[in-house]
This record gives structure tokens, sequence and C-alpha cells, in this order.
């Protein structure tokens, strides 16, 4: 009896330390960020300066950056974009951060890959309002940019294909491993502290984790907003079903990358939500059909702000001037 009863507990211990050594990795439902390394870091930098470049909107003071300000965790902060002329866009502008791992790109999905995502918001009356034509003829009477084209593709032609490719290749390199989510994946068991850890648990176990999952804590598959209750918003935004017509696509969006989320509010595809405390208790709600007190819901925000990773190195590029024969920008 008293052998069988140590056997038994002996195993259960052999069991318990196998299940805390694979807890450290492998069988999260979140995997660290692991840093890149650039296959062609001339590419890389003529991106960077295309993203920071005002010349490719028609105004020529609209930036990738303008909206999806590097500073401030690849996002403007603010509810809805503003476009040219000061258009109030329709919807909130999600983090370049680690959007290098989305299944596809935009809250609905209609860009399948980073590239052809680039090209959206360059023509798009919107946000930059330039024409694809527009944008590429001023990339190409600056000779300094050929040069750069030349570097990065072995030949200084310039069109749309390259100057997307060039972007996406920059934004791959947007990735912020480094967390101390990370760090405590990683088996530095100091990382997080015991509030951190519970609300850790109990994103597991109240089940965000079968949306918010994988290194960016979202980004891999679409779900509806509104599963158990409706989300009250006067926003027109349908998701999904502008995309695939489907009415059971209404409301359907890209489950958003927890990433860095403390830095890229306000929160929700209409951005109409400021605080990661409300953003918790309505996704407990509308998703889970949970009522999160007022402890759990401080232990799940502690948890996501240890989803904030070394945010890139940037060096601000410095642009060639444009000359006599480029375009001029048309702000007003
Ligand atoms: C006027 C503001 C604005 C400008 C300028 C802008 N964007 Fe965006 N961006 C947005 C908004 C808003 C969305 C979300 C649109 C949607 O989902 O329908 C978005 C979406 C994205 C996404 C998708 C992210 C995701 O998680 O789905 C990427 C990537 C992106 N933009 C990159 C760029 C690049 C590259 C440029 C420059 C060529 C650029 N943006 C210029 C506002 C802007
Ligand atoms: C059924 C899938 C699902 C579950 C479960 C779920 N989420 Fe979400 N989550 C989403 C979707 C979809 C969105 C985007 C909503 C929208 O359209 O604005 C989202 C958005 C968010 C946002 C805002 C992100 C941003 O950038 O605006 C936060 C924060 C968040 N979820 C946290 C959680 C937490 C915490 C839980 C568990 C209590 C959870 N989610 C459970 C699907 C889910």
């Amino acid at each position: 009896m008293m052998v069988r009863t140590l056997v038994i507990s002996l195993l259960s211990i052999g069991a318990l330390v196998t299940s805390i050594n694979v807890s450290a990795n492998e069988n999260e439902p979140i995997q660290p960020i692991k840093a890149v390394k650039p296959k062609n870091p001339e590419l890389v930098e003529l991106g960077k300066m295309l993203f920071f470049d005002p010349r490719l909107s028609k105004s020529g003071w609209i930036s990738c950056n303008s909206c999806h300000n590097l500073s401030m965790g690849g996002t403007d902060n603010i509810p809805t974009s503003i476009g040219h002329a000061w258009q109030q866009g329709p919807i909130n502008a999600p983090t370049v951060l680690n959007a290098t791992m989305n299944l596809a790109q935009f809250w609905d999905g209609r860009a399948k890959d980073l590239k052809e995502q680039a090209g959206g918001p360059i023509a798009n009356p919107g946000e930059m309002a330039s024409t694809h034509e527009l944008a590429v003829s001023i990339v190409n009477s600056i000779p300094q940019y050929r040069a750069k084209f030349e570097k990065a593709f072995g030949s200084d032609k310039v069109d749309i294909d390259r100057v997307t490719t060039a972007i996406a290749a920059f934004e791959d390199t947007l990735v912020t491993p480094g967390s101390r989510f990370d760090k405590w994946l990683e088996g530095d068991k100091e990382a997080l502290n015991k509030q951190e850890l519970e609300g850790y648990q109990l994103f597991k176990s109240s089940g965000c984790t079968g949306c918010h999952n994988g290194p960016a804590v979202g980004g891999a598959l679409y779900q509806k907003f509104g599963v158990h209750h409706p989300y009250k918003t006067d926003s027109k935004i349908e998701g999904r079903k502008a995309v695939t017509g489907k009415d059971t696509d209404l409301n359907v969006f890209k489950v958003p990358t927890l990433r860095n989320i403390e830095l890229t509010y306000p929160y929700f595809h209409d951005g109409a939500v400021w605080t990661l405390e409300e953003a918790v208790k309505t996704m407990g709600k509308l998703q889970l059909d949970r009522d999160f007190n007022k402890k759990e819901i401080d232990s799940i925000v502690a948890f996501l702000k240890t989803l904030t990773g070394e945010q890139p190195d940037i060096k601000l590029p410095i642009l060639p001037p444009s000359n006599n024969d480029t375009p001029r920008p048309q702000p007003f």
C-alpha cells in the first residue's frame, strides 16, 4: 500500500515536472516572436524611405507613418484615421507592427498580403489620395531614388510593383520580440509577477486564446464580433461581408493581434473604446458571455501589458530632395 502510494506520488510529481517544462514553451497557445534578419537590406532600406515619404500622397504631406506612427506602436492613436484634406476615415488604423504575421491584411482581410495592401492607401481618395501613376512619377523623377532601386532590384526601373514590394519588405522587419511575456515563455520564470501570471491563466481558461493565439496573439483567423451579444456601434463597417457578400459574414473580422496592445489604443474597428479594462470587459461579455469582476479584469490587463515588445529600432531616413522635374504636391 505504502509503496503504491509512493509510486503514484512519484509518478504524479514526474507528470507535474514535465507539464511545467512543457508549459514553458511548445504547449502554450502563444509562441514567442522571433527576431528577423532581412534577406535584402537594400530593399528594406528603400522600403523604409518610401514608408516615411509623404510625397507618395497627393498633398505631399501624408506618409504611411502619418497613420502608422512607428513612434507610437505603429498606429495613430485616434479612433478613426484622418486622411487627405482632413477627411474623417471610417475605421481604426491597425498597427503595422507584426502585421507580417496576419493571415491577410485589413480588418476584413481584403488584401492577401502586405504587398497587395500597400497599394491601397496610396490611391485611396480618403487616405493619401494619389494615384499609382503619380506616386511612381514622383519617385522616378528623383535620381537618388532610382539609384536605390538599382541597388535593391538590380535595375533602376520604378513601378508600383517595386514600390509596394519594397514597402512590404520593410514591414516584414517590423516585429517586436523580447516582450516580458516572451521571456517568460522562453523559461524566465521571474519575467512575470503573480498578477500577470493569473491574468494569463484566466486569458487561457476563459477562452480568449480560442481566438487570440499564435505568435501574434491574433491575426490568424476570422471571427464574429458579437458571438453572444451584439456590439453596439454607429459604425457602418460590415466586416468580411464586404469581401464575401455573405450575410453570415456580417460583423466577422480578422482577430486583431494583441501584441503591443498597451500602445495601440483606442480599441476595436470603430476605435470607440479607450481603455484596456473596457475592451477586456466587452470581449468577456460579447465573445464569451462572461462577466469578469474588477480583479479579473485587472489581472488580464496586467497580462496584456506584458505583450509589449522591443519596438523596431528605426533611424529616421533622410529623403532625397525633389527637383525641377518632380511633380508638385497638391495639398488643397
Ligand atoms: C490616412 C491614414 C492611413 C495612411 C496614410 C495609411 N494607412 Fe494603413 N491603414 C489605415 C487604416 C484606417 C487601416 C484599416 C483599413 C481597413 O481595415 O479597412 C489601415 C490598414 C493597414 C494595414 C493592415 C494591418 C492589419 O492588421 O490588417 C497595413 C499593413 C497598412 N495599413 C500599411 C500601410 C502602408 C504601408 C501605408 C503607406 C503606403 C499606409 N498603411 C498608409 C490608415 C492609413
Ligand atoms: C470568438 C473570438 C474571440 C474571443 C473568444 C475573444 N476575442 Fe478579442 N477580439 C476578437 C475580434 C474579432 C476582435 C476585433 C473586434 C472588432 O471588430 O473591433 C477582438 C478584439 C479584441 C481587443 C481589441 C484589439 C484592438 O486592437 O482593437 C482586445 C483587447 C481583445 N480582443 C481581448 C480579448 C480578451 C481579453 C478575450 C478574452 C476575455 C478575448 N479578446 C476573446 C475575437 C475574439
